[in-house]
Order: C-alpha cells, then structure tokens, then sequence
C-alpha cells in the first residue's frame, strides 16, 4: 500500500531556473522567439516558455555577461513533436546547459543538430519521449560533464554509437544516466562495468536502471573512487560479487532494486559514511540480517521491501538519527519493535507491513515521532490494545494495523485529533472493539480522510463524525450494525463501501447511488423490500462506475430493476438468496460485453430466460439455481464463449441437452429440471471441465454416446489457470453462496468453492441405459461419481480400478450384473459406496476399504454374499482362478498407496473443512470472502481505474 516510488523525487529534483534575461543580446532573444514558434506546446501546462516575450522576463532562459544564452532550462513544458536538424535551437552556439526533460516528444529521434552545440556541458533530454538511435552526433559535443537520456521502455537505442564510443568519446563525463536505454550488444551487456569504469574513472553519478545489462562486475569498477550515486536497478547481477562497493567512500545513493541480488549482503556498505540512500528492494532472495548500525549522519533512506531479510532489527537503529522513510516491509523480520524506533524523530515514513513482528509494544514507542506521516504495521502478530500515543501524532496521514492482533477497546474520537489523516485500517484485527464515543459534531474535523476500514470491530452503530466527511473508501463490515443504512453514507467521491456482515434492516431514501461508486458489497445483512437501485443513468456525461453489486443474503424482494441496465462497467452482479421475482430483464444480458458474473440463484425468478445475451458476450459465470425459469437454454448463450460455469439447476426447464462450446467450461449444472433426450454433442469440446451434474431430469440414450476421455481436467492431463478470468476468482469463493449442489457420500452437499482438483460426475435419476463405457477409467481425478437411478446394466468394469482418486462412488438402483470387481475394493479413499439394488452376484471383495462398509451399501443384490451381508458364500469364489496373482499385484498396489496416503487425507480433510467452514462459521467465511474480494478488485482496478500513486514522502 505504501509503496513509494522514492525514484521519482530523486528524478524530478529539477531546479526551476529562472532569471531575467535582460542581458542576453537582441540576437540571441530573436533566435528564442523563433524557437518558442517553432515548437509544439501545450500553452496551458506550459509555466516557462509561454510567457516568452510576453515581457522582459525570460523564463527558463540564462545568458552570460556578453548576453550569448548559456542556459536552457525547458523541462515539463509539455512540448510534443519533434525538433528538427535545423532548428534555431541549435543557432544558439553558447548554450552550455540544456534541458528538455519530461516533455512528449512522441519517439522522435534526438536531432543530429545537437552536435552544433559544442559548448554543452550539461544535456538533459530524460523521460522526454525521444525514441530510435542516439545519434552519433551526440558524442561529439566532448566538453560534456553530465549526460541524462533516460527513458522509459528502451525507446532509445544505443547501436551506434554504442554504450563505448559514447563512454570513449565523451572521457570527461561524470554523471551519465542512460536508465532504460536499449544496449543492443550483448557483449556490451555483460561487459558494461569494465567499459564504463575503464574510461570513466572518475564518475560521480551513474544510473543504468532496467538497461538489461548483466555479468560480473570488472575490477576496475571498484576503482570508482568519487562515486556517489550508483543506480543499477532492473538488471541481473545475480552474479554479481558487491563487496567492492564498500570502497566507494563518497557513495550516497546506492539503488538495486529488482537486481535479483542472491545470497548475503555485504553488511560493510550499510556503514559506507556517506549513504544517505540504500535501495535493494524487490531481491526476493538476497538474505542476511540486519546489521546493528554505528552512527552515521547521513542515511535517511533504507528500502528492504521484499528481500529475505531476517531476525529482528537492531535496536542500535536509533543510531542513524536522519532517518527519514524506511521500508522493510516483506521481508522477514521478526522479534518485537525495538524500542528505540522512539529516537528517530526525523522518520516521516515507516513501512513494517508483512513481516512475523510480534509482542505489544508501548505507548512511547512512536510517542516522539512528531513528523510521522506515513506507518504500516499491516499483517504482523502484534498485540495488546493499540496506544492512544498514536492518535496523537499530528502529520499522520496513513495508519495502517490492519491484520495484527490487537485487542482492547478503542474510542473512535480520538482520530479526530490527527488532522491530515487520509486512510486508517484496522481491519483484521478480530478482537478490537471500537467505541464510536462522542462525535456528533457539525462538521467533519478530518477533511483529508478518505478511507476508513473497521470491519470486525465490534461496532453497533455507524460513527456519526464521518457523516460530514467525504471518504473514497467506507469499510465497516462484520460488524454488529442495525437499523438503516443512513442517507449520508452514499458520498459523491464513494468508490468502495463494504457494509455486508451486519444486521442493517433497509436503506434510508431518497438516496442516490454516486457515479463514483465501484464497489458495493451489502451483502448478508436482512436488508429487505422491494429492491430499489437507484443507478444515475446518465449525470452530464459521467455514467456510473459501478462494477462489483453484491447484495446476496437479504431479504429484497420485488423485481430485479432495470437500472441496474445503466451501470454499464458492471462486472459481477451477485444477487443470490433473496426474494427476488419477476422475470430477468433483457437488457442485463445484452450487457454482458462487460458483465462477467450474474448470480441470481435462489431466488423467486420466473418466466423464460431471454434470448438476449450478447454477441460479445464474455459472461464467466452464470448460476440462476434454485429458481422458477421455465422454457428453453437461449441459443445465443452461445456466443459466451468464456463461460466457467453454467448453473440452472432446479428449475423448470424443459430442454435438450445444451452443447456448449466455451472450452473455459468447468461446472455445468441442470440438476432437477425437465431436461431430455440423449446427451450428445459434436462439436463441443470442455477440456477443463470439473463439475457436471446433470441429475434428476429425462435424460436417456446411452452413455457410449459422451466423450469421457476429452474433459482432460478430469483425466489430469490439464492443470493450467486461466488467470485472466475474473469471475472464475469470484465465484471460487463468493458463487457459492448458492453453490453447487451434489450428492456427496449420500448426503445432499452445497459446495462453496469450485476447487481447483475437485471434480465430480452426477447423471443419477435420468434414464441412461446400456453399459458403463470404459472410458469412465479415464477420468482418474474423479472424486465422486453417481450413476444411480439409472437403467444402466452390464458389467462394472475392472477399469473402475483406476480412479485412485474416487471417494464417492453411486451406482445404485441399477441393472448391472455379474461380479463387483476386486480393483474397485482397492479405491483407497472410497469412503462412500452405494451398490444397492443391482443384479451383482458372487463374494463382495475383502478389500481394506470395503471393511468400513455396511449392509446398505450392497443390499437389494440378491446373488451377493460375503461380509458385510449376512450371507454366507457357499461354492468357490467366482474369480478365483487368477486368485494368486491379483493377491501379488495388491502387495504392489499397497505400498504405491502408503506413500501418498498422508498428503492425500491431509486434502481430504482439508477440503472437509474448509466447506464445513464455509458454511457454517461465519468469521471465516467473512475473512474468506475478503481475500477473494481483494483478488477480484486487484484486478478489477489494473483493469479500470489507474489510481494516483501516493508520492507523499
Ligand atoms: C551548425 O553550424 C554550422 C556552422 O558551424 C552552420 O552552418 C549550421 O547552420 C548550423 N546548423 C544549425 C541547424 O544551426
Ligand atoms: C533493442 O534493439 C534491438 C535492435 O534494434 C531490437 O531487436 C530489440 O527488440 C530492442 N529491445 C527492446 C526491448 O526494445
Ligand atoms: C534515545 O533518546 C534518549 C533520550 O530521549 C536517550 O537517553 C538515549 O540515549 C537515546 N538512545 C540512543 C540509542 O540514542
Ligand atoms: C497537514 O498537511 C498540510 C498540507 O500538507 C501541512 O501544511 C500541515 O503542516 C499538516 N499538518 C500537520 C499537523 O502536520
Ligand atoms: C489482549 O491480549 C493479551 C495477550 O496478548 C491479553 O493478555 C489481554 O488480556 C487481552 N486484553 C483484552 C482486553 O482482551
């Protein structure tokens, strides 16, 4: 959350020159006016420039004593197109400074021109969009000390002249930035520090970041003596021996980044005197711990995030008393807080998010940190009550203790002492009460608050002081919260309210639902009546943003509205368990260009299901369960060929089979309807389907007739994700608030989750005859299979033997004969088997598994015998002639087992669980839906919205 992008201050240190340019010459003056007409600019962004000749005052302009312009300082004047060869930019001979930084040059090549300029000392053409080869020009201008041409994307390319005859040409350079430069040779690449430090000995400033350079560092690279600012990020120096860089006395910026850094970290360079910063985040392997710190009167940066950092930090960090911004979040740290964080009076910024820091810490402990504005102390395991000491820092702007454990009772009020404060996140942090107190004031004292998270806080009423404040984001779910949701909570910037897990009864109206809003989640509260969603359609030209309607376990009754048809960037609608009626409006299929999720299982909904989804369709999930639809599948669901999921099960529906051709398919569910006829289908091809139960409807033909053996998720030939799909995360956790209803081990089961290796067949109550094809052995990730209440007969073939996975296995009220094989008896995690009512004769096989079987499994067979039947067999066994062999193959077939039976119960139990879990404690499916939720927004927000980057250091 904090993440700073600490680079870019470094970078946009420009100083804005200004001076009055009453004595540049006449001559020189005329050659800037007819630059200013020669370039493209944008005069309203434009602060230097657009005032030219508007006065006397030059902006941005600085000559010498014989009035010959010396400097040109352009940067971010918002200039676009390109300057050409012959611009007057380059009549101006005296120019020994130029600036043209940030600007939007639209990868337009840097114009030969510059060699025309051979006074510069100073070039800075950075991040201004100029793109292909640096011109070879560019190294001719030999007095050059400091060359910027950093760009972002490797617009810029250094082929010729390379990275060598730049460095050989130019000898007295001594800041060279080429950040993300493309270094086309690969010999280059690997010997860049040997050809850098070879010519360049007396470097101050090097910055070589996301240049795709690796190898070993040359000798000669410790020999940099004057170096003070080393940037190397983005490039692999996994081989990379960094020892030397202790010898680099004057070094005050050290960034590694992203280096893929391995092993320890030379501990010398955190003593270098003169560091003030060290950045080596994002090196997942770099370990070590924390070296204990002498004092040093410089070091006001450090930036661990995600390295493998371990142990505590030690308490000597008091020591580096400039410390400013520190951030060791992810990384391994552990042990408690030391305590002399208290004598860092200098830290604005404090990141120790995701880390194992633990204990309660007390209440000096941030006491003294007056210019504290940024701290993230997110998911550790620290405890005790939350010290009023930090209420009382007054720049405080982020406070972030979401997912600790800390517990006691906190009085809401007291935030209202921190002026700046922008976001406060306790969530997580299941045992923290907070009190709302005293807070009925007028007016709201927080006028920067803009995200508030303080779901499981024990909270029985909406604090009143944020009525009058005007928040972003609104958390306050899992809380014991009644009556109606008031009027004032639906502010004009609200992006995210989150009030689900309450006990809120219904909404105060009128109300508006902001343009703003993105994500609303009032679900499992016992908000009832008739469902009103008043959507603006259209405010001036905003439309609402709305992309996540969760209101799933209420009581809303009524029709499902049409304004919900405005929310055009709707994605997931979940509209599960309520007492919706009324038919599904059209024009919410004809949305589904965008939408990706309709839950509207459970409910009352009636009447058929419009032919109206779109051509574009890119529905994932649709699951309309446990409702009144009567009529036909459309044809046009068709064209959602990303469909994940297809549940319209118990309903009245009275179709064919429906062939869908998404290959993304991984439930379909028709379950207790009025299905019929054969289930054949030939051109449909569902590689990834998991789940299919097509039970209690008409269906008939023969099995013989499916193609078993191209659901490839089900035979393990297929593990791959589609991360793309955003519904499919959804509705891995949240769909299931209907779910998918199977007969698991005889018991009529809601499942939750559609788990990534749980897959299951139900055909039972139809009318299947024939055979149990072979190709049934294929399926050998099954996990549970019902063919019961069928008219199947023949054999059970011996291939049963293969579904190793099998826990759940029905084939009863069936005509099938002969013997029950003796591979089905060696099914280790069979823990359900139903047989019943079958025409099986001769001895039940004494596998280990069977043992735990009863009667009920095998009665209704009247030619069975052997235990757990009271019939004794009387004759031989029936198959007893390969008796000997079979025996072998089982010892065999034993110890295979043993060595994957610990992990495979280790899942079964797990997945037990974590569905008893979720149906049934509602704290964790409450923590449960939270991940998920912050999964799907994650990705819902890269997609939609690009939020400001918070660089408030
Ligand atoms: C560059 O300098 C030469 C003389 O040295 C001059 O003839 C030419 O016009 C200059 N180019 C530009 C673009 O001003
Ligand atoms: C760098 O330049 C080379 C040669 O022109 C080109 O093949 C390569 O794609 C470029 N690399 C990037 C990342 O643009
Ligand atoms: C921290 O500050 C206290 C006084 O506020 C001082 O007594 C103590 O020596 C300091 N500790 C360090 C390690 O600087
Ligand atoms: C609050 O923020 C403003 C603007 O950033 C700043 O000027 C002011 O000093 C801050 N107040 C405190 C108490 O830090
Ligand atoms: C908070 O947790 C600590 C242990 O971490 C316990 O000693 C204390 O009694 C708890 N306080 C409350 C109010 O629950």
């Amino acid at each position: 959350m904090l993440q700073k992008f600490i680079f870019i201050s470094i970078l946009s240190s420009f100083i804005f020159t200004h001076s009055s340019c009453a004595q540049c010459l006449h001559h020189q003056k005329s050659l800037l006016l007819q630059l200013k007409n020669e370039l493209i600019f944008n005069s309203s962004i434009s602060s230097k420039l657009v005032h030219w000749n508007q006065s006397d005052e030059w902006y941005g302009v600085e000559c010498d004593a014989a009035g010959n312009v010396v400097s040109l300082q352009l940067d971010d004047e918002a200039i676009s197109g390109g300057i050409g060869d012959s611009s007057s930019l380059f009549k101006l001979m005296h120019l020994q400074k130029l600036n043209l930084a940030y600007n939007k040059f639209n990868l337009s090549p840097i114009s030969k021109g510059i060699r025309n300029l051979t006074y510069l000392t100073h070039l800075n053409l950075s991040f201004a969009g100029f793109g292909g080869q640096v011109p070879l020009e560019l190294s001719f201008l030999r007095r050059l000390v400091s060359l910027d041409i950093s760009n972002d994307d490797k617009t810029l390319k250094l082929e010729r002249p390379n990275l060598e005859m730049v460095v050989r040409n130019l000898a007295g350079l001594r800041e060279l930035y080429l950040d993300g430069l493309n270094v086309t040779s690969s010999h280059e690449r690997e010997k860049w520090s040997h050809i850098i430090s070879s010519h360049l000995p007396d470097l101050t400033g090097l910055s070589l970041r996301d240049c795709g350079l690796s190898g070993r560092l040359a000798k000669s690279f410790s020999q940099l003596h004057s170096i003070a600012v080393l940037r190397l990020d983005g490039n692999d120096l996994s081989t990379a021996v960094l020892d030397s860089f202790a010898n680099f006395s004057s070094l005050t910026t050290l960034t590694l980044a992203y280096c893929n850094l391995k092993g320890s970290f030379p501990s010398m360079i955190f003593h270098i005197p003169t560091l003030e910063i060290l950045d080596l985040s994002f090196n997942e392997l770099l370990s070590g711990s924390i070296p204990p710190f002498t004092r040093n009167g410089s070091l006001n940066t450090i930036v661990l995030r995600f390295t493998n950092f371990l142990g505590s930090i030690p308490s000597s960090i008091s020591n580096l008393e400039t410390l400013s911004y520190v951030d060791l979040s992810k990384c391994r740290l552990s042990g408690t807080i030391p305590t002399t964080f208290a004598n860092l009076t200098e830290l604005r910024h404090l990141d120790l998010s995701y880390n194992f820091f633990s204990g309660s810490f007390s209440s000096t402990l941030f006491h003294s940190l007056s210019k504290l504005v940024a701290l993230d102390l997110s998911c550790n395991q620290l405890e005790g009550p939350i010290p009023d000491s930090l209420f009382q820092l007054p720049s405080l702007e982020f406070l972030l203790l979401s997912k600790n454990l800390f517990n006691g009772t906190f009085r809401l009020d007291t935030i209202q002492s921190l002026v700046n404060l922008t976001e406060l996140d306790l969530s997580g942090n299941n045992n923290v009460s907070v009190e709302v107190g005293n807070s009925n004031s007028s007016a709201c004292a927080l006028t920067f608050l803009e995200v508030l998270r303080l779901p499981s806080c024990n909270m029985n009423e909406f604090p009143g002081f944020i009525k009058h404040c005007d928040l972003i984001e609104l958390d306050l779910s899992n809380n014991r919260i009644s009556g109606e949701i008031p009027r004032w909570i639906w502010g004009s910037r609200l992006q995210r309210l989150d009030l689900s897990f309450n006990l809120l009864t219904g909404l105060q109206k009128p109300y508006n639902i902001p343009t703003s809003l993105q994500f609303i989640y009032l679900h499992s509260n016992e908000l009832g009546g008739e469902l009103h969603l008043p959507i603006p359609s259209n405010v001036g030209s905003r439309t609402s943003e709305l992309s996540v309607l969760s209101l799933a376990s209420n009581n809303f009754s009524g029709s499902i509205p049409i304004s919900l048809c405005s929310a055009t960037y709707l994605r997931i609608l979940d509209l599960f368990i309520n007492r919706l009626s009324g038919g599904i409006p059209s024009c919410l299929l004809e949305n589904t260009v965008i939408l990706r999720v309709i839950g509207l299982g459970q409910n009352n909904i009636s009447g058929h299901i419009p032919d109206h989804f779109s051509s574009r369709c890119s529905l994932e999930y649709l699951d309309l369960n446990g409702n009144v639809l009567e009529g036909k599948i459309p044809k046009s669901l068709k064209s959602c060929n990303s469909l994940v999921v297809l549940n319209v099960g118990n309903n009245k529906i009275n179709d064919v089979f429906p062939c869908m051709t998404s290959s993304s398919l991984r439930v379909l569910v028709l379950n207790l309807n009025r299905f019929h006829g054969e289930v054949r289908c030939r051109n449909s091809w569902w590689p990834r389907l998991q789940i299919i139960d097509i039970s209690s409807n008409h269906f008939n033909g023969s099995l013989e007739s499916i193609n078993f053996s191209s659901w490839k998720a089900m035979t393990a030939m297929l593990l791959d994700n589609d991360t793309d799909l955003q519904g499919y995360y959804y509705l891995r956790g949240f769909g299931a608030t209907s779910g998918v209803k199977l007969i698991l081990k005889g018991v009529e089961e809601q499942f939750v989750k559609i788990w990534d290796e749980f897959n299951a067949v139900d055909f039972s109550c139809n009318s299947f005859h024939g055979e149990i094809p072979n190709a049934i052995g294929d399926l050998n990730s099954l996990h549970v299979l019902n063919f019961s209440h069928n008219a199947l007969n023949g054999r059970i073939p011996k291939l049963f033997g293969k579904l190793s996975k099998l826990e759940s296995l029905d084939l009863s009220k069936n005509q099938l004969s002969g013997s029950i094989p003796g591979e089905v008896a060696e099914l280790t995690f069979l823990s359900f088997l139903n047989l019943s009512y079958n025409k099986l004769i001769g001895e039940i096989p004494k596998g280990r598994q069977f043992q735990t079987f009863s009667v009920d499994s095998f009665k209704g067979n009247p030619g069975l015998c052997g235990f757990p039947l009271n019939i004794a067999c009387t004759g031989t066994s029936t198959d007893g002639s390969d008796q000997s062999p079979s025996e072998h193959e089982n010892e065999e077939d034993k110890e295979i087992g043993w060595q994957y039976v610990s992990a495979a119960l280790g899942y079964v139990v797990a997945l037990g669980s974590i569905v008893w879990l979720l149906l049934f404690c509602r704290s964790f499916r409450k923590k449960y839906f939270d991940m998920i939720d912050e999964f799907v927004e994650d990705i819902l927000r890269r997609r939609t919205t690009r939020r400001a980057t918070m660089t408030r250091v």
